[in-house]
C-alpha cells in the first residue's frame, strides 16, 4: 500500500505517521504539510522530525498551502502547543523540505504511481487545501489515485469547533467541498467514529515505559490529554488522525456506508458542516436526490447550489474503538516485522 499523506502535523498526525511507520505494508512515499494546527512550514518540520524519529528521514516532505482557498489560517495552539507537538524539548529536524510545493508533489506521485501500475492512496489528516488545489492543477488526478483518506466532518454527531462543523473541514470548507464532489473514491473517518477511538492515559504509560519512539509519542501526547479532559471527563484524547491513518491501510476496519454529502459553505451557524443525506430512499447514484414515494420528502440534497455540488462518499459510520486503540499501542510497541520501521532502525537513521 503506496500512500501519499497531507497533515497539519499537530498531535495526532504524529501519532498517524508513526503508526503507518510501525505498520507493515504501509509505504509512505511522500507528506505534503498544510496550514491547520499550525503553520505549514511548522507543520513540515513537525513530520519530519517524527519521520526521521521512525526511520523515515529519507521520505520527501514538501511544504503547502499557508491558508485556506478563503480566508485566513487559524491555528490551534491550544490544542497542539505553540509548536505542534506539544511543546516538548525538542531538537527539530536535520532535514529539510523539498523544494517543491505539496499540490505539486501530490500531483507528480500520484501520476508516477498511476502509471508504475501501482495507484497511491491519499490520506488527508488536516484541513483538504493542498488537495483541492492537486484538483485544479490537475483534473486527471481523480483517475490515477485509489483512494483518498480524508480524516474530517461530523455527520451524526456534533461538531468540535462548530455547532456542526468539524476542524479540519471548518478550516477551508471549499477544499473540502471541491475534494468530497470530485469523481474519485473519498473514504471519509469524521468525529462519528474517531470519538469512538479513545486512548487512554494508562495506555499513553504503557508506551512511556517502553522508552525510545514509543516514548516520545507519550511525552508529544500529554497536552492532548490535557486538553481532552474538559471534553471527555478524563485524562484521554481520540485517535483522528491515527484511525484515519489505518482506514487508508484497512478500510475493513470500520463499516461504511455510501452516503450523499455536502458541505455548508454559507450558513450563519453551520459554515463548514457535512450535511448527510440520511433520509430513507437517497440515492447515492444520483447524488442524493431522493427517489419519489408518497410520504417521502422530494428535496434533493443541494442539487440547485452552484457553490456546493454534492460528494458521495464512503462513510465511516462505526468502529470497534476500543479494539482499534489497542492495535494501535500495541504496533508502537511492537513494530511489524518488515515495517518501515524496522527498516529504518537497521538503517540507522532512528534516534
Ligand atoms: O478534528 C480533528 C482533526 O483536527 C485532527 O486532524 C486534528 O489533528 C485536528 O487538526
Ligand atoms: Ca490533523
Amino acid at each position: 500500500m503506496r500512500i501519499l499523506a497531507d497533515c497539519d502535523t499537530g498531535i495526532d498526525d504524529a501519532l498517524a505517521l508513526a503508526y503507518l511507520a510501525s505498520r507493515a505494508g504501509a509505504e509512505l512515499v511522500g507528506v505534503g504539510s498544510v496550514h491547520g494546527n499550525v503553520a505549514a512550514e511548522q507543520a513540515a518540520d513537525n513530520s519530519l522530525e517524527v519521520l526521521e524519529r521512525c526511520g523515515l528521514g529519507t521520505v520527501p516532505v514538501a511544504v503547502g498551502a499557508r491558508r485556506p482557498l478563503v480566508g485566513d489560517a487559524r491555528f490551534a495552539e491550544e490544542w497542539h502547543g505553540r509548536d505542534g507537538l506539544g511543546d516538548v524539548a525538542r531538537p527539530g529536524p536535520r532535514g529539510l523540505p523539498t523544494e517543491e510545493p505539496a499540490a505539486v508533489q501530490l500531483v507528480r506521485r500520484a501520476r508516477e504511481a498511476a502509471f508504475q501500475g501501482e495507484p497511491l492512496t491519499l490520506l488527508a489528516t488536516g484541513p483538504c487545501t493542498n488537495l483541492a488545489l492537486a484538483l485544479l492543477l490537475e483534473p486527471e488526478l481523480t483517475s490515477w489515485v485509489d483512494r483518498v483518506v480524508v480524516m474530517g466532518g461530523a455527520l451524526r454527531v456534533p461538531g468540535n469547533v462548530g455547532l456542526l462543523s468539524e476542524a479540519n473541514i471548518a478550516a477551508d470548507p471549499e477544499a473540502a467541498a471541491i475534494v468530497v464532489s470530485a469523481p474519485w473514491r473519498v473514504v471519509l473517518v469524521s468525529l462519528d467514529v474517531t470519538m469512538q477511538a479513545i486512548l487512554e492515559h494508562e495506555a499513553v504509560e504503557r508506551l512511556a515505559r517502553a522508552g525510545g519512539l514509543p516514548a516520545w509519542c507519550a511525552a508529544v501526547t500529554q497536552l492532548y490529554l490535557d486538553r481532552y479532559q474538559a471534553v471527555l471527563g478524563r485524562r484521554a484524547c481520540p485517535l483522528h488522525d491515527p484511525l484515519a491513518a489505518a482506514v487508508a491501510c484497512a478500510p475493513e476496519i470500520v463499516r461504511l456506508e455510501t452516503l450523499p454529502v455536502v458541505v455548508e459553505l454559507r450558513g450563519e451557524w453551520t459554515r463548514g458542516a457535512t450535511v448527510a443525506d440520511h433520509r430513507r430512499g437517497a440515492d447515492p447514484a444520483t447524488g442524493g436526490h431522493v427517489r419519489a414515494g408518497p410520504n417521502e420528502a422530494t428535496e434533493p440534497l443541494a442539487s440547485g447550489s452552484e457553490l456546493s455540488p454534492v460528494g458521495v462518499v464512503e462513510a465511516a459510520v462505526d468502529v470497534d474503538g476500543p479494539a482499534f486503540v489497542e492495535h494501535f499501542v500495541s504496533l508502537l510497541l511492537e513494530p511489524e516485522a518488515g515495517s518501515a520501521r524496522l527498516a529504518g532502525e537497521a538503517g540507522g537513521e532512528r534516534r
